[in-house]
C-alpha cells in the first residue's frame, strides 16, 4: 500500500528553486511507487472525485496527457482549458480566474511559456488568489514538471548519489519556432543542486536569463558542484556523462520568427550526431524533454539509439504529475 505523505498539501509548484532537495525527493519518492503500481494494476484512487483544472496557453502532447491521464488513474478529473476558448482570451485576470476555478475544485494547473517575463508571473498572481495548489506546467522561467521527470530519470540510470557526474546541457538547432528557455534554465537551476557538475553550451546569441544562471552559480557554489557557460557543444560533450542538448529561442528576438530563424541558420552544425556523442563516456546518456525536431537537433541514430533514454523520461512524466497532484491537492 502506497503511503502519500500529507506534509505537501496545498503548496504550490512554481519553480523547483521554490522546494527544498528533501521535499523534491519526496516526489520522486512517491513517482516511484506510483510507478510500481501502474506497472502493477494496483489501484491508485487518492484523489476519488477531485478536479484539477489545466489551463493550456501553448500546445502540448506530453504534459496534458501525463496530467490527464494521471488525474483518471488517480480516481479523479481533469478539467482541459484551451485558454483561448475562454474568457482569457477577453481579458478576464489571473485574480478573479483563479479564485473562482479553486472554488469549483481542488487544484490549477498552468502552461503559460511563450512570453518571456509573462507567464511566471501570472502563475504566481493567480497561486496568490487562489486558495488551491497551482502546479507550473511550463512558464517563460522553468519547466519543473519536466525536469522533476529528468531527475527520476537520471536516478534510475545512475542512482542518487550524482556527485561528480558531468552533464552538458546544450542548445540545439532547429528550424521550426523560437523555443522557450523554461526547460534548460529549470535544468541548470535543478542539477547543480543535486551534486552535478553542469557545463551549459550555447552559441553566444542563445544567452539565458542572468538571474536564472546567477542562481544556478549560487547552487553550484553552496553545493560544492561546477558551472560553466562555454559556446562550443563538443567541449561540452567530452567525457560528459549525460547529454541534454535542446533548442530553444534568443531572448531578443521572441516575436520576431523571420529574424529569429534567420540567425538560427548559422549554426546547423549544432546537432547531436554519432561523432559527437562519441566525445562522451561510454555508458552516457541522451537526453530530451521532446518534442524532438529529428535531423535538426538530433539525428535518428543518435535518439533511437543505445544512448537514448527519451522515452523513459517521457514516461517519467506520468508518474511524476501523479506524484505532484497526490501530495499537493
Ligand atoms: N516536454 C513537454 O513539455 O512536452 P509537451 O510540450 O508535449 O507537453
Amino acid at each position: 500500500m502506497i503511503n502519500i505523505p500529507t506534509h505537501l498539501k496545498g503548496r504550490d509548484f512554481i519553480r523547483t528553486q521554490d522546494w527544498s532537495k528533501e521535499d523534491l525527493m519526496t516526489v520522486i519518492n512517491t513517482a516511484e511507487s506510483l510507478k510500481f503500481a501502474f506497472k502493477h494494476n494496483e489501484p491508485t484512487e487518492f484523489l476519488k472525485n477531485k478536479t484539477i483544472f489545466l489551463m493550456f496557453f501553448d500546445k502540448s502532447t506530453r504534459t496534458r496527457n501525463a496530467f490527464e491521464a494521471g488525474m483518471t488513474q488517480l480516481g479523479g478529473h481533469a478539467h482541459y482549458i484551451d485558454v483561448s476558448t475562454s474568457q482569457i482570451a477577453h481579458g478576464e485576470s489571473a485574480k478573479d480566474t483563479g479564485i473562482i476555478l479553486s472554488r469549483y475544485g481542488h487544484g490549477i494547473a498552468i502552461r503559460h511559456d511563450l512570453v518571456p517575463y509573462e507567464g511566471e508571473k501570472y502563475m504566481r498572481e493567480m497561486a496568490f488568489w487562489a486558495d488551491k495548489p497551482v502546479i507550473n506546467l511550463q512558464s517563460d522561467i522553468d519547466h519543473p514538471t519536466q525536469t522533476i521527470a529528468d531527475l527520476m530519470t537520471i536516478f534510475e540510470r545512475f542512482g542518487t548519489n550524482l556527485r561528480g557526474l558531468k552533464v552538458a546541457v546544450s542548445w540545439a538547432y532547429t528550424k521550426s519556432y523560437a523555443k522557450p528557455v523554461s526547460v534548460p534554465q529549470g535544468l541548470i537551476m535543478l542539477l547543480t543542486r543535486f551534486g552535478m557538475d553542469v557545463v551549459l553550451a550555447h552559441p553566444p546569441e542563445y544567452k539565458l536569463m542572468p538571474e536564472i544562471v546567477e542562481i544556478a552559480r549560487k547552487n553550484a557554489e553552496a553545493e560544492g558542484t561546477k558551472f560553466e557557460i562555454v559556446d562550443d557543444m563538443e567541449y561540452a560533450f567530452k567525457d560528459a556523462d549525460i547529454v541534454y542538448p535542446k533548442s530553444w529561442g534568443a531572448l531578443e528576438l521572441f516575436g520576431k520568427p523571420e529574424e529569429s530563424l534567420k540567425l538560427a541558420e548559422k549554426y546547423r552544425h549544432w546537432i547531436v550526431d554519432e561523432e559527437k556523442m562519441k566525445l562522451t563516456k561510454p555508458h552516457s546518456i541522451y537526453m530530451h524533454c521532446l518534442p524532438a525536431a529529428r535531423g535538426e537537433e538530433v539525428t535518428d541514430e543518435v535518439i533511437d539509439g543505445p544512448h537514448s533514454v527519451v522515452f523513459d523520461e517521457a514516461e517519467n512524466r506520468l508518474h511524476t504529475a501523479k506524484a505532484l497532484m497526490a501530495l499537493l491537492m
